[in-house]
């Protein structure tokens, strides 16, 4: 069996790539090693960029503009205190609080009306000849029948576990690897909206954040042990931890009600270079993976696959496989912007174990200095609603 590209994973890059290679007329077969299901009902992130919307919308996906929330800013929260980031007054833009869920929901729709070739449940366990002449990969089902797709070109999307990664000989790939000496503790809570936009809380017991998802569930995190064990925690301490990061003088409190999820989530940055060995490039969480805070990760993937489909396009059209490089040139700048952003950002609002009372002091002043200038300001505004992709 053959196509011309092979891509593998069907999260919100694969199936964006998919849409961008269908409406350029290339055949290509997505493959997905789980169920449709199971990946639209696993939390994922919340926050798209402007620029990640605006490439939505102009594939037709506008649901995110009517069903989604665009907000204006965020609120940082330190000494007790919200300080609002304005991101329309100073750089003119929004994010948007839409969830990869629905991101994925919507491009799996899409992509199935279309007659999409997506096999979901079907495992990539190989990858051939990815730099000799007959690419492909070796599939597994769920029924356990096997198989091999030959391909022009392949793409691993497959996520920070990728398997098409692990393709690239270790000689030829660097790995820069930064772990953080804390996690996050996420929940989705049945309760109304606490306030009417994100807040990043710096305290004394360690960050919190107070996102959202829908009019009835809201998405919680606070800042924990990586190794924390979720079962240790009961509704009741949660609600008492979450409360004690977010009190201050202005009496701000959450609303409370029944824990619905928990889950601890690691803290990682690495950056994979290059991107392109032979026949097999690698886009999104496979390529680069950022710790959550600033809600770069989903962005990252979609703006991977937007360079991506552009340089394919002289590729496909005759251009040698040095023109595929035009990809890694491009994204990566991107991606260590991200990666500034998203440690930058972890670190201002982070203790740390044993944190020095000096350090903690140091940055409150980083954090009062910011929200005192309006450069300051702008930057985070910059950074958070994001940077257009860099040519
Ligand atoms: C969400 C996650 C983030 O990392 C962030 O910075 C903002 C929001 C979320 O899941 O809603």
């Amino acid at each position: 069996e053959r196509t011309r590209v092979a891509v593998i994973g069907a999260g919100p890059a694969g199936l964006l790539l998919s849409q961008l290679l269908h409406e350029r007329g290339v055949d290509h077969v997505v493959l997905e090693s789980r169920s449709r299901e199971e990946i639209h009902t696993t939390h994922r992130a919340g926050i798209l960029e402007a620029g990640s919307v605006r490439a939505l919308v102009e594939l037709g996906l506008d649901r995110v503009i009517r069903e989604g929330d665009r907000h204006d800013g965020i609120d940082l929260r330190f000494d007790g205190e919200m300080h609002r980031i304005d991101f329309r007054e100073l750089v003119g833009e929004s994010v948007w609080l839409y969830p990869q869920t629905e991101v994925f929901a919507d491009l799996a729709a899409r992509r199935t009306e279309q007659g999409a070739d997506i096999r979901w449940q079907t495992s990539v366990v190989e990858i051939l000849d990815h730099d000799g002449a007959n690419p492909g990969v070796r599939w597994r089902d769920a029924e356990g029948r096997e198989g091999e797709l030959r391909a022009e070109l392949l793409v691993g999307a497959d996520g920070s576990r990728s398997i098409a990664r692990h393709a690239f000989p270790e000689q030829l790939r660097r790995t820069w690897v930064h772990e953080y000496p804390y996690a996050w503790f996420g929940v989705i809570v049945e309760a109304p909206r606490s306030a009417p936009e994100l807040v990043y809380a710096e305290s004394e017991r360690g960050f919190a954040l107070v996102s959202q998802r829908t009019p009835t569930h809201q998405r919680l995190y606070f800042q924990c042990d990586p190794d924390e064990d979720p079962d240790a925690w009961d509704d009741a301490r949660i609600w008492t931890e979450l409360q004690a990061r977010v009190a201050g003088p202005d009496g701000f409190r959450l609303a409370e009600g029944p824990v619905e999820e928990k889950t601890v989530l690691r803290f990682r940055s690495s950056v994979v270079e290059p991107v392109r060995h032979g026949r097999l490039v690698l886009a999104g969480d496979a390529a680069h993976t950022v710790p959550p805070t600033g809600a770069k990760g989903l962005n990252l993937a979609l703006a991977d696959v937007l360079i991506l489909a552009e340089v394919l396009e002289g590729w496909l059209a005759g251009a040698g496989d040095d023109a595929l490089d035009e990809y890694g040139r491009r994204s990566s700048r991107r991606v260590w912007r991200a990666q500034n952003f998203s440690a930058w950002m972890s670190r201002m609002l982070h203790t740390t174990p044993d944190e020095p009372g000096f350090e903690r002091r140091r940055r409150i002043a980083e954090l009062r200095t910011l929200v005192e200038s309006e450069a300051g300001r702008r930057y985070l505004a910059e950074g958070y609603t994001g940077w257009e992709n860099v040519r």
